[in-house]
C-alpha cells in the first residue's frame, strides 16, 4: 500500500516535470494541451468510463504533444507561415518521439493504472479510415484514448488563431467535426461529442480556458485570476445536471467495451 502511494507520488512528480519543461519550452503547446486534456476528461466522463481509464485520457491528452519538446521541432514550431512538406514530414514524427519520452521518462508503464499512456500519445495522430500515423492503425485498432484526444485536438486546432488562419467560430466547428467523422475521427465519438449537453460543455471549456489564457498574456494579476478549477467544476455540474433532466439519454447504455 505504501509502495503504490510511493508510486503514485513519484509518477505525479515526474509527470508534472514533463507538463513543466512544455510550458517552458514552448507555451503554446501546452495550453493547447491543458484544453484539451480538459475536454478529453469531459467526453470520458460523459462515455462514463471506469475512473482509472478517465484518468489515463487525460493525462495521455495533457502529454499528447510532448515530443515536440525535442530540440528537432523548435525551429518548426518557431517558423512564421505554413510549414513545407518536408518539414511535415519531421514534424508527423512527433507522436513517435512523445510516446517514447513519455516511456523514457515517466515509469507510468510500472502503474497499473496507467499502462497505455505511451500508446495513447504515440497515437494522437492515426485516422479512423487508416490514413493516419505513425501506423495506419484504423477504426478500434487505435486507442480509446487517442480516438477522443483526436477529436479534442482538432477542435483545438480548428478554433486557434494562427498568424495565417483565424480559428473559427462555433458552428463552423461543428461542421468541421461532422465532415471529418468517419474518415479522420471516430464517427459515433463524434456524435457523442456533438449531442447538445455535452457539446456546450466542451465548447464552454474550451472557450473559457482560452479566454483566461489571453488574460494571463494581458498581465491580469493573481489576485484577479479566476480559479479555472471550480469553473471547470461548474460546466461538468451543469453537464451533470441536464444529463439528469434529460434522462440521461446522452449517455445511456453503452458500456465501456463497445467503444
Ligand atoms: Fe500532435
Ligand atoms: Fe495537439
Amino acid at each position: 500500500m505504501v509502495g503504490s502511494v510511493r508510486a503514485r507520488r513519484r509518477r505525479a512528480a515526474e509527470l508534472n516535470r514533463l507538463v513543466r519543461r512544455l510550458a517552458q519550452r514552448d507555451p503554446a503547446t501546452a495550453s493547447h494541451s491543458r484544453r484539451v486534456a480538459a475536454m478529453v476528461e469531459l467526453i470520458a466522463n460523459a462515455l462514463r468510463l471506469p475512473r482509472a481509464d478517465v484518468e489515463r485520457a487525460r493525462i495521455a491528452a495533457l502529454l499528447h504533444d510532448v515530443g515536440k519538446m525535442d530540440p528537432r521541432f523548435t525551429p518548426l514550431l518557431g517558423k512564421e507561415g505554413p510549414l513545407t512538406s518536408d518539414e511535415w514530414a519531421v514534424m508527423r514524427t512527433h507522436a513517435a518521439v512523445g510516446a517514447a519520452i513519455v516511456a523514457r521518462e515517466t515509469r507510468v508503464r510500472d502503474v497499473i493504472a496507467l499502462r497505455g499512456v505511451a500508446d495513447a500519445v504515440g497515437h494522437h495522430h492515426e485516422w479512423w479510415d487508416g490514413n493516419g500515423y505513425p501506423d495506419g492503425l484504423r477504426g478500434r485498432q487505435i486507442p480509446l484514448e487517442s480516438r477522443i484526444i483526436a477529436i479534442a485536438d482538432t477542435l483545438d486546432a480548428m478554433t486557434t488563431d494562427r498568424p495565417y488562419q483565424r480559428g473559427i467560430s462555433e458552428s463552423g466547428a461543428i461542421a468541421g467535426l461532422q465532415a471529418l467523422r468517419g474518415t479522420h475521427l471516430d464517427p459515433r465519438l463524434c456524435e457523442r461529442v456533438l449531442a447538445p449537453a455535452l457539446w456546450e460543455s466542451v465548447w464552454a471549456t474550451a472557450q473559457m480556458m482560452r479566454e483566461e489564457a489571453h488574460g494571463e498574456a494581458g498581465g491580469i494579476g493573481a489576485d484577479d485570476a479566476v480559479d479555472s478549477r471550480s469553473l471547470l467544476d461548474d460546466i461538468r455540474d451543469e453537464y451533470e445536471r441536464r444529463l439528469r433532466s434529460s434522462g440521461g439519454r446522452e449517455a445511456q447504455s453503452e458500456l465501456p467495451d463497445a467503444w
